[in-house]
């Protein structure tokens, strides 16, 4: 096994990646795996918390992983799976789960949130979401889970938990994970009302950026991106969020300081800055686009990959199912 720190994250395949998911998440994810032990799952368990069609599931999951492959993530470098292809997911999160009050639960505003805009189907899944995402993290020990801001809040449950079990049981029974969240992007806002993030699960498709759109559409969203009227290029979140988070995004897919940015486009109207942005944004989707459809192509290829990725992850998750089922006291030889 390696020595190097162990990082793991996962997407759940719903709605279509967006630029959001990107800066948040993958662009870091891309950077770790050179230096880091990665796995890097497609949490099509977590998916199924809200209303999903069977076949489009198993299109997106395809979706998706070519995506993780055209944005650079590679296979031979990290553990890239399906998370249901692991079975200790779902035996861990009934372990914590057990280890875990509803008062916690019912505190998560990401629950909260989705309660209110799915109220036909406030199912069990959904409010018990964060303890599986702990399982996640806490059957590989991960050290570091690079994700955006707003998985904050489940990782401070997945980390109270892992604290927990360790003193409950006496023994480090599991790492005690760090959240790894970007300086700039995030929280990518969404461009027609940068008051809410960017969702790939978006009703509205001018909000958010999609890593599939067509560039011509891109140029126009970003045109039509809502800013304000004092007319000053200048990041400041509170007074001026659609600007902000223009600048955001700009400096996270040109890899350049947002103070650059101010300095070079002081003087300058929104109109130059937008322009000058989407193409930035096009010139990052193009190459990305062509190599997504090389892969897409490549059917028995992708297959091979979860196949690897699953026994790779499956084996790295053995040991703590066995470490935490001998400490819980169920009988061995199952
Ligand atoms: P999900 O699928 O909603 O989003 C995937 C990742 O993208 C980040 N993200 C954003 N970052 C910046 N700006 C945005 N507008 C934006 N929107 C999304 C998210 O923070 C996330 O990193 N619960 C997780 C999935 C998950 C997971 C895990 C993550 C399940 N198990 C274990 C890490 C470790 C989620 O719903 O992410």
């Amino acid at each position: 096994m390696s020595d190097k720190p162990v990082v793991l994250s996962g997407i759940q395949p719903s709605g279509s990646l967006t630029l959001g998911n990107y800066v948040g998440a993958i662009k870091n994810w891309v950077a770790l795996q050179n230096s880091h032990d990665c796995l890097f799952a497609l949490v099509d368990m977590h998916a199924i918390t809200v209303r999903q069609d069977p076949a489009a599931l198993r299109e997106r999951c395809h979706e998706f992983l070519c995506l993780y492959l055209a944005l650079g993530l590679d296979p031979d470098r990290a553990t890239l799976f399906v998370q249901s292809h692991v079975s200790g997911h779902a035996q861990l999160a009934w372990l914590l789960n057990c280890h875990t009050s509803m008062g916690e639960l019912r505190r998560m505003t990401q629950f909260k949130e989705k309660a209110g805009t799915h109220t036909d189907n406030v199912n069990a899944g959904l409010f018990d979401y964060p303890v599986l995402m702990a399982a996640d993290i806490l059957l590989y020990q991960a050290d570091a889970v690079p994700v955006g801001d707003d998985q904050k809040q489940h990782l401070e449950l997945a980390r109270n938990l892992a604290e927990r079990v360790n003193a409950r049981t006496g023994e480090r029974v599991f790492t005690v994970p760090e959240p790894f969240i970007p300086e700039v992007g995030a929280r990518v806002m969404r461009l027609g009302d940068p008051t809410a993030k960017m969702s790939k699960s978006d009703d509205v498709p001018a909000n958010s950026i999609y890593l599939l759109d067509e560039p011509k559409t891109v140029t126009k969203k970003i045109k039509r991106a809502v800013t304000d009227s004092d007319g000053e290029i200048r990041y400041d979140e509170a007074q001026k969020p659609g600007l902000s988070n223009l600048l955001s995004i700009y400096s996270a897919v040109a890899d350049r300081p947002i103070a650059d940015l101010e300095r070079d486009y002081a003087g300058f109207g929104y109109g130059r800055l937008k322009g000058d942005l989407a193409e930035a944004v096009v010139a990052f989707l193009e190459p990305l686009q062509k190599r997504y459809a090389e892969f897409s192509a490549d059917r028995a290829g992708l297959a091979d990959i979860l196949a690897r990725g699953a026994k790779a992850a499956s084996q790295r998750a053995e040991p703590t199912i066995e470490h935490v089922y001998r400490l819980t006291g169920f009988v061995p030889g199952g």
